[in-house]
């Protein structure tokens, strides 16, 4: 089969734009049976460029139709990241019939003279579910004197103060302001001196309340993603913090940096707005790639995905909060039935799967007395992707260097690591599309992430265990015809 250059690449279960440039994903809101996907989009290129609002609505999180672009720069700039709701009760007023969607974004100007240039939070709002955009007169709606990095507002509806809250990037701290009606903010507090890590600009944010799934504990969860800098070895990535909020302020209980993905392809991502009460779930969307290279990547056309919709929870692991994700359940009926798989690997490798498409393997591994053993993705007979699992270093390692496409970026082929201590037994969620590997490790305590640019997803998949027996015990399936 001849693929061509466009098509190659282009994920089977991921969201990824028809052509041109991608980045962040913004504005995600549940309204009247879609969900919405709006995202940094340049239309007229394949790499970053003036920032538009791209758009894609769904009805089950997988299968994305890709509307029209809702939002163009303007005199005030282009359009940075940030979110989008459900004015219920026409607290804006621009919905006095039924309720609507606002988006709440960053203008950036660029300056002519030089000098730096302007961001500034403003709105647009829509009365036919996104499908048209009228930007409000009054642009912008929030402004600052000297901040220069002043970006990417997330905004939520606080029951317990009756008040939108917009939580905003603002340099290397993260700037919380309220308001009753989305035009006029008050500044509220600020987070973030001296906590986390700030090896680069904070961008970003988003904060949700989470539930233990174990308990009936709840806690704030503060999302903030890095940007890129010469001295993150990792390239942009994205931390997050535990706490409480009370309207106004967050604080944090955590004392070391908590980071939300061990790949380096897991960057800027968001929670949905409005998933209705019944259904519960923060719903969270990722983009799949990494400032260090994301000009670079090795698509023709096209440029940036989506990681899959997972779903956020929290686990209390040694008395600590940590984020679980786990990949959304919509996910599961895109896949063939669950084909049993269970092995006993003595000393040596197994090959367990020869499949050709996107598969997804879920495995329980006993490592019995066994120090390190590995997953070979056979992308094809001469590429391959590695997961070793190593107990006497504690590590999870993904290399990808034999994988495929790899020289557009030095740092492309560096491993990528989760320091853990190996249990006994150890869960494994892997999903392999075109060109990414997600690996969820421990019912969802750990996540890495990781694009892969073979010349076919897989040919075979192998288990080796170098030094003693293992047992493999799950499931596999792969995408529905
Ligand atoms: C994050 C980011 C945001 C900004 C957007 C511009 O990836 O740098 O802070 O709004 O991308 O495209």
């Amino acid at each position: 089969m001849v693929i061509n250059s466009v098509e190659k690449y282009k994920p089977k279960l991921h969201f990824a734009p028809k052509q041109h440039w991608l980045n962040d994903p913004n504005g995600l809101v549940y309204f009247e049976g879609e969900y919405h996907l709006f995202y940094q989009y340049h239309p007229n290129g394949s790499t970053w460029g003036p920032m538009h609002w791209g758009h894609a609505v769904s009805k089950d999180l997988i299968q994305w139709e890709e509307l029209d672009i809702a939002l163009y720069p303007d005199e005030n700039g282009t359009i940075f990241s940030g979110s989008a709701i459900v004015d219920w009760h026409n607290s804006t007023g621009f919905f006095p019939e039924e309720p609507g969607i606002v988006a709440i974004f960053t203008h950036h100007l660029d300056k002519k003279d030089g000098s730096a240039p302007v961001q500034t939070q403003s709105l647009a709002y829509s009365r036919d579910k996104g499908r048209s955009w009228e930007k409000y007169k009054e642009n912008p709606v929030l402004a600052h004197e000297s901040k220069v990095d002043f970006r990417d507002p997330k905004v939520f509806w606080h029951h317990e103060t009756n008040k939108w809250i917009m939580v905003l990037a603002t340099g290397q701290t993260i700037t919380f302001y309220s308001s009753a009606n989305l035009i006029d903010w008050q500044f509220r507090s600020e987070f973030g001196e001296g906590k986390g890590s700030h090896a680069g600009v904070w961008e970003c944010p988003d904060l949700f309340i989470l539930k233990d799934e174990n308990s009936s504990e709840e806690k704030w969860v503060l999302l903030v993603s890095i940007g890129d800098d010469v001295e993150l070895e990792m390239g942009s990535r994205t931390q997050y913090f535990t706490g409480s909020f009370d309207g106004n302020t967050f604080i944090t209980d955590q004392v070391s940096v908590k980071w939300l993905d061990y790949g380096k392809d897991n960057y800027a991502g968001v929670s949905f707005s409005d998933i209705p009460k019944e259904d519960g779930r923060r719903i969270y969307l990722g983009w799949m790639n990494n400032w260090r290279y994301a000009n670079q990547i090795p698509t023709d056309g096209w440029r940036g995905q989506m990681t899959l919709p997972r779903e956020l929870t929290l686990r209390t692991i040694d008395g600590e909060s940590f984020v679980i994700q786990k990949f959304v359940k919509e996910v599961d009926s895109f896949l063939t039935e669950k084909i049993p798989l269970i092995e006993k690997i003595q000393k040596g490798s197994k090959k367990v799967v020869v499949s050709q498409g996107p598969i997804e393997l879920d495995i329980k591994i006993e490592r019995m007395e066994s120090k390190l053993f590995a997953i070979t993705v056979h992308h094809t007979k001469e590429q391959s992707t590695e997961i070793t699992f190593d107990a006497v270093k504690n590590q999870i390692i993904l290399d990808r260097k034999r994988s495929g496409a790899i020289d557009f970026s030095e740092m492309f082929a560096h491993e990528q690591l989760i320091d853990t201590k190996l249990t006994d037994s150890i869960n494994l969620r892997l999903l392999l599309d075109s060109s990414s590997i997600e690996l969820l490790v421990n019912e969802g305590a750990y996540s890495l992430t990781s694009l892969v640019y073979p010349d076919q997803i897989c040919s075979e998949l192998t288990i080796s265990s170098p030094e003693g027996t293992i047992k493999v015990q799950g499931y596999l399936s792969s995408l529905k015809k």
